[in-house]
C-alpha cells in the first residue's frame, strides 16, 4: 500500500523537526515547509528513515510564500492524508521595551500564517471527505502571560482557531486537534530572547521535543480535540490553570521569564 503524505511546516529544528521523524517512523511521506536554515539536512536525515520528502524554503509570515508553499504541495500530485501547521516563533521581554518589528511578524507567522494554510489544507480536504490536522498552540494559550504576552496572546488564537475549526468540520470526515506543548527543550527560549531566564534554562528542561511530537501525533491519529504534551506536570498545569486566579497567573509566568539578575 502506498504512502500516506504528511505536510510540516516549522520542521528544520525543535518540536516540527521532531513532528516530521514521527510522521516518518510510522510511513509518511513528507512536505516540509520551513525557512531555509537547517533544513536540506532534514531532508537527508529523514530520508533515511525510507520515505520521500520534499523540503520548500519557505516564509510563512508572508502571505505570497504561504502561496507559494500550498502550490508546492498541491505539485506533489497527492491527496495530503495530515498537515501539522507548527511554524512560529515567540518574543519576550516587557510589551513597552520589545521591538515592534519582530511582534508583527510573530502575529504575521503565528496568527495569519497559520489560519492561511489551513484554509488551504480544508478546502483540499473537506471535499475529499477526510484529512487530519493539528495545529501547534500551547499551555500558554490558557494563560495571563507578562513578559510573553504578544507570543501568548497568538496562541490563544491558534487555540481557540482549532477548536472552532473542529466544531466546523465535525461532519466532513476532517479531524483537528491542538497541539499544547508546555516549555520544551528547543531553541524557542533563546529565539525570543529569554535564555537568561527560568523558563529557558530550567523550564524548558520539562518537555523533550521528542516526546511532544509523539504525544501530538497519537493524538493527531486518535482524532482527539487537543493535548497537553508532554510530561506529567505539564498536564497537570494544563489542566489546573484554569482554576488559579489571574493575578497568581502572573505573577507566576513573570517570575519564569524575568531576567535572572533581576530576580
Ligand atoms: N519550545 C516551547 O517551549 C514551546 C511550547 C509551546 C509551544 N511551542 C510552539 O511550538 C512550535 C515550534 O516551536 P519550537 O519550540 O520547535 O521552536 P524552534 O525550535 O525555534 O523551531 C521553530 C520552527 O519554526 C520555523 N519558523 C519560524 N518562523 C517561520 C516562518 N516565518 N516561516 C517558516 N518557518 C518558520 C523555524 O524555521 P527556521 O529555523 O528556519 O527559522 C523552525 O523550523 C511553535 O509554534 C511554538 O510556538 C513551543
Amino acid at each position: 500500500m502506498a504512502n500516506q503524505l504528511a505536510v510540516v511546516t516549522g520542521a528544520s529544528m525543535g518540536i516540527g523537526y521532531n513532528l516530521a521523524k514521527v510522521f516518518a517512523e510510522n510511513g509518511f511521506d513528507l512536505v516540509l515547509g520551513s525557512e531555509p536554515e537547517g533544513l536540506s539536512k532534514v531532508e537527508i536525515d529523514l530520508r533515511a528513515l525510507g520515505v520521500q520528502v520534499k523540503a520548500v524554503a519557505v516564509d510563512l509570515s508572508k502571505y505570497d510564500e504561504v502561496l507559494r508553499f500550498w502550490s508546492e504541495v498541491e505539485a506533489v500530485g497527492r491527496p495530503v492524508d495530515a498537515i501539522a501547521i507548527n511554524a512560529g516563533i515567540g518574543s519576550g521581554g516587557l510589551f513597552a521595551e520589545t521591538d515592534l518589528d519582530v511582534e508583527i511578524r510573530l502575529v504575521r507567522t503565528n496568527v495569519e500564517g497559520t489560519m492561511h494554510l489551513a484554509k488551504h489544507a480544508v478546502k483540499h480536504m473537506v471535499p475529499r471527505g477526510a484529512g487530519r490536522i493539528l495545529i501547534t498552540a500551547s499551555i500558554i494559550s490558557e494563560m495571563v502571560a507578562p513578559r510573553e504576552l504578544v507570543y501568548a496572546a497568538s496562541k490563544s488564537f491558534d487555540l481557540a482557531f482549532a477548536k472552532g475549526l473542529r466544531a466546523e468540520l465535525k461532519d466532513t470526515g476532517v479531524t483537528v486537534t491542538a497541539l499544547q506543548p508546555g516549555p520544551t527543550d528547543t531553541h524557542f527560549f533563546d529565539r525570543e530572547g529569554l535564555s537568561d531566564t527560568d523558563a529557558g534554562t530550567k523550564g524548558k528542561k520539562g518537555n523533550d521535543p521528542y516526546d511532544v511530537a509523539k504525544q501530538g501525533f497519537k493524538a493527531l491519529m486518535e482524532g482527539d480535540d487537543h493535548v497537553y504534551a508532554a510530561s506529567l506536570s505539564t498536564k497537570l498545569q494544563g489542566a489546573l490553570m484554569g482554576l488559579v486566579p489571574d493575578a497568581l497567573q502572573a505573577k507566576l509566568h513573570d517570575d519564569m521569564t524575568k531576567p535572572l539578575e533581576e530576580k
